[in-house]
């Protein structure tokens, strides 16, 4: 199934998918234990800086190839683009979705280069989402100008044609200093003005009930990063603490099972069962 379609399917049933970022065969064994264990779909993404560490094509053929182990069903997404060369690659070498960002540009801008993405990715049949708004990136501050204005989103989708859009409403990339207060309302406008799926950037952080009411809203897709990171080298620091192990095998296991138990509980959130 298509992503695309995926989405449609997912909205009419009030749930969303999460869309999990990945950096080794580690992490993804994680991921995927846990969709397995949980049956649900997943999106495995990838950065600009998890291409360049890992190899486009081992990062991609490893993802495909962890799909296949697990027989979960799951989509291969390029995260954050910021250029359509990048994007052009991505879908040469089999990406079913790609992420164009250019939510730092001028409105004509974002709205000129996304088009031009969404043209390239329907040869490809592949999902396209863009980002309308301010999300703080993670060495950026966290000010509250540049949320995603209603009117503003139902315009950029009828001009661009894309599949999902990334809105700002309070959350941003990395960990909270404060408990992250989202707009809801906003969010629910947003939702009424576009039939797109509407993707919550920066899910790290944000605590169970507000990703559901998040959901709730319109949200359709949750993106997590830095808490895989994060409960990735605390497990390992933790194992390594008076332990002159040198076999890897031995130590990285622990941080897979725990990444296995975080994603299984974002897993069941996103599931959004009343
Ligand atoms: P976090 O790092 O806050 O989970 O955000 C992830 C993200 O938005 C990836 O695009
Ligand atoms: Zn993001
Ligand atoms: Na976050």
């Amino acid at each position: 199934m298509k992503l695309q379609d995926k989405f449609t399917q997912l909205k009419e049933k009030g749930q969303g998918i999460l869309a999990t970022n990945f950096y080794n065969f580690e992490t993804l064994e994680g991921i995927l234990q846990a969709a397995k264990r949980t049956n649900q779909p997943i999106i495995l993404q990838l950065t600009k800086n998890s291409i360049e560490y890992m190899g486009l094509n081992v990062a991609f053929d490893l993802a495909k190839a962890m799909l296949h182990k697990h027989g979960v069903e799951g989509w291969i997404h390029l995260d954050h683009a910021d250029s359509y060369e990048l994007v052009a690659k991505c879908l040469d070498a089999g990406f079913d979705s790609v992420m164009i960002d250019a939510s730092e540009q001028a409105f004509r801008d974002n709205i000129a280069i996304t088009k031009k993405v969404v043209q390239l990715a329907e040869s490809y049949g592949a999902n396209v989402e863009a980002e309308l708004g301010y999300i703080a990136k993670l060495d950026q501050p966290n000010h509250k100008n540049g949320f995603t204005r209603p009117k503003q989103a139902k315009q950029f989708v009828e001009a661009t044609g894309v599949d999902a859009l990334a809105v700002a409403i309070g959350t941003a990339h990395g960990f909270y200093k404060e408990e992250p207060k989202l707009d809801l309302e906003r969010l629910s406008e947003i939702s009424d003005e576009t039939e797109v799926c509407l993707v919550l950037h920066g899910g790290s952080g944000i605590p169970d009930q507000c990703l559901k009411k998040a959901i709730d809203q319109g949200i359709c897709k949750i993106n997590l990063a830095t808490e895989i990171k994060n409960v990735f080298m605390r497990t390992l620091k933790s194992v390594m603490q008076n332990n002159d192990q040198i076999d890897l095998r031995q130590v990285f296991p622990a941080a897979t099972d725990q990444i296995s138990q975080l994603v299984q509980n974002k897993l069941e959130i996103v599931q959004n069962n009343k």
